[in-house]
């Protein structure tokens, strides 16, 4: 038995999503938290949650440089030049940063294929802490509390876009790889030749793909900053669209009011002006000359499935 010293009601209770509900394990050997090995090199242990977070949070900054660039180069740029060969050579210039052998697997994919296996993890290991925490041990009995917490609309936006960016992605870097072996004859022409092709199909494509893009870079970008809008927790059943968050003063609400204004507001903006560059100069281009149109259509028309409708 151990003697507690009287303390006030916790005004502040642990969190069961972050996992602080739930003591740390202790190894029964050495009496230490359950770690991974690290507080024997001096570092402080930390829970699956912790760094689950830290490789959810940290993969999204190399990505994060790599869209930067690319709203820059297939928007500002052609606006700014309204001509596409001249902004295809800005689009040459910054390739090497993301399309090198070495870092395009550094910069873009294996932080992207992180962050949403970390996401899911943490998913996964809060909804068994909850359905521990109900003692429900059958699916059914999992179900009926709802373990899995239901995904924020920022979470949401975030597993749209996986087949938005795969389509992307596959049209114009893995079909070129694999036909041409680069991407040498690919650029904003390219893309241009796409939409002369299938003008419905592209223009209503890009305008989802950007705004569901933006939108999670945005509201993503908020978070990490502390204005938590988009990721507001809400148990399954329970969502309410008009109700606060209990105990919240009116300054804090009309704070977190004004930051979601503001967050949907950039995001608003950068998807307009970022579709003004895309369907407004590339979109409206037209096919490019006869010797590279023939090339592109191969590589149109090598797409599974849906090649012949691109
Ligand atoms: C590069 C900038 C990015 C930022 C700042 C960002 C930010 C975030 C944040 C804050 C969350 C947590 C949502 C929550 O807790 O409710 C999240 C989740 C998610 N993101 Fe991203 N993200 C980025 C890029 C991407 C990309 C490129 C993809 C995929 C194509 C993606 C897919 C997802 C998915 C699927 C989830 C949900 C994971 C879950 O189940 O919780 N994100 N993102």
């Amino acid at each position: 038995m151990q003697e507690l010293e009287p303390s006030p009601v916790d005004d502040d209770p642990p969190d069961i999503e972050t996992g602080d509900y739930f003591p740390e394990p202790m190894s029964t050997a050495a009496g230490q938290p359950r770690s991974f090995g690290i507080s024997r090199i001096g570092l402080k242990p930390h829970s699956w949650d912790y760094w689950l977070s830290a490789v959810q949070r940290y993969s999204t900054y190399p990505p994060t440089v790599f869209f930067a660039l690319h709203a820059v180069n297939t928007s500002l740029i052609p606006l700014a030049t309204r001509s596409l060969p001249s902004s295809d050579s800005f689009l040459l210039l910054t390739r090497p940063i993301y399309q090198s052998p070495s870092l395009e697997p550094v910069m873009v994919a294996l932080p992207i294929v992180a962050h949403i296996v970390s996401g899911i993890a943490l998913r996964s290991i809060r909804a068994r802490r909850r359905a521990k925490k109900y003692g429900a041990e059958r699916r059914s009995q999992r179900y009926q509390i709802k373990s899995w917490p239901v995904p924020s609309l920022q979470a949401k936006l975030g597993y749209a876009m996986i087949p938005l960016l795969g389509l992307h992605v596959g049209v114009n870097r893995i079909i070129p790889l694999e036909v041409d072996g680069g991407s040498s004859s690919v650029g904003l022409g390219y893309v241009a030749h796409g939409f002369a092709r299938s003008p419905y199909f592209w223009n209503l494509f890009y305008i989802l793909f950007v705004a569901t893009s933006v939108w999670h870079l945005v509201g993503g970008l908020a978070t990490w900053m502390g204005i938590r809008v988009t990721t507001i927790r809400t148990e399954r059943g329970s969502i309410s669209k008009t109700a606060g968050i209990l105990g919240e003063t009116r300054e804090e609400r009309d704070r977190r009011r004004r930051n979601k204004w503001l967050v949907h507001g950039i995001a608003g903006l950068t998807a307009a002006i970022w579709l003004a560059g895309a369907l407004g100069i590339v979109g409206r281009a037209g096919s490019g000359s006869s010797w590279e149109v023939t090339g592109w259509d191969k590589l149109y028309s090598s797409v599974p499935v849906i090649g012949e409708w691109l």
